[in-house]
């Protein structure tokens, strides 16, 4: 992340005119990109967001290069694009990966020309904007099975940063824990010390599939239900709970989720996979399990795994 501070530094400050942005969904692309533009001397200027796949095929043409009267049925009166509308400041191209062929060939023409018509217009517009585009897909694969162009691709690729995955950076879940729960502090003005060091084990033991905004909602979820000063395992929702963690005793640390379990499934679930990680040998699986073949052999006749 530090490195990603510092392209972002690097970026703002020079006359790139793409930028992109790769990462999975609630990595940070949106913060990246407004902390570009308010670090820019654009920042004096509009920031305008648009999401590729949320709007329409058939709107997203005109909303970006805006219309004349009468260019299509509907056109009552001129008006100015997105394009326009962030003249001398940034415009944001979220979910890029979506964009239809059509439309990137528009984009391409206009990142290189610095030029745009409206539609049905006939007088070139010039721009002047800063295009950051994001996307939570592989654009590489994406080009290689012909869905995103290639030279469209390789523009916007000239100031490429990549958000690494929160799973991947675990070292920085603490502070960002820090700054998360002083957000809600300040939003939700009740005092709530941090989490206890269990509650706090099942954050580091578990993937986030949904990175920083993951986090972000399970630790408003757990400040709100919360009633003691500390954020407690019970605060946090199961999928992060039936994860067992293993603690440095050895042993694990499990929840029982409200619905309840079957201790005699989770058993056996056990045994199944240690006689598989053992290839079926039975001494080696006892002894990954803490207990005597003998035991063992039992309770494989019980289940019926012999
Ligand atoms: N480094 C970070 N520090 C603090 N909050 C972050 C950080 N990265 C992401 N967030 C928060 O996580 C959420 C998702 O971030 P966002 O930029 O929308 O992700 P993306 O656009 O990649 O899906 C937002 O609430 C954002 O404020
Ligand atoms: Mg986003």
């Amino acid at each position: 992340m530090a490195q990603v501070r510092q392209r972002i530094k690097q970026i703002a400050q020079s006359e790139a005119s793409t930028v992109l942005l790769e990462g999975e969904s609630g990595t940070g692309k949106d913060l990246v990109a407004r902390s570009i533009h308010t670090e820019s001397n654009r920042s004096g200027h509009p920031f305008i967001e648009v999401n590729c796949s949320a709007i329409p095929e058939t709107l997203i043409e005109s909303e970006l290069f805006g219309h004349e009267r009468g260019a299509f049925t509907d056109a009552k009166g001129r008006k100015a694009g997105l394009l326009e509308l962030a003249t001398r400041g940034t415009l944001y191209l979220d979910e890029m990966g979506d964009m239809n062929p059509n439309l990137q060939s528009k984009l391409l023409s206009v990142i290189e020309h610095k030029r745009f018509r409206r539609l049905g217009g006939v007088k070139d517009i010039s721009v002047d904007v800063r295009f950051i585009a994001a996307t939570n897909r592989n654009l590489t694969a994406a080009v290689e099975r012909g869905d995103f162009r290639q030279d469209l691709f390789y523009r916007l690729k000239v100031f490429p940063i990549t958000l690494p995955p929160l799973r991947e950076r675990m070292s920085d879940l603490p502070l960002l824990v820090d700054f998360l729960l002083g957000e809600l502090q300040k939003e939700f003005k009740k005092k709530i010390q941090g989490l206890s060091p269990e509650a706090y084990r099942f954050l580091t033991n578990y993937q986030w599939p949904g990175n920083v905004r993951e986090l972000r909602n399970i630790l408003e979820r757990a400040f709100i239900l919360c009633e003691g000063e500390k954020i407690e395992p019970e605060n946090l929702p199961p999928e992060l709970i039936a994860t067992p963690v293993l603690l440095e005793s050895g042993s694990f640390l499990f929840n029982i989720p409200p619905q309840g379990i079957s201790l005699e499934a989770v058993e056996k679930d056990l045994i199944r996979q240690a006689l598989k990680m053992c290839g079926g040998n039975q001494i080696r699986a006892a002894r990954l399990l803490g207990i005597s073949r003998d035991v063992l052999r039992y309770r494989m006749k019980k289940f019926n795994f012999i």
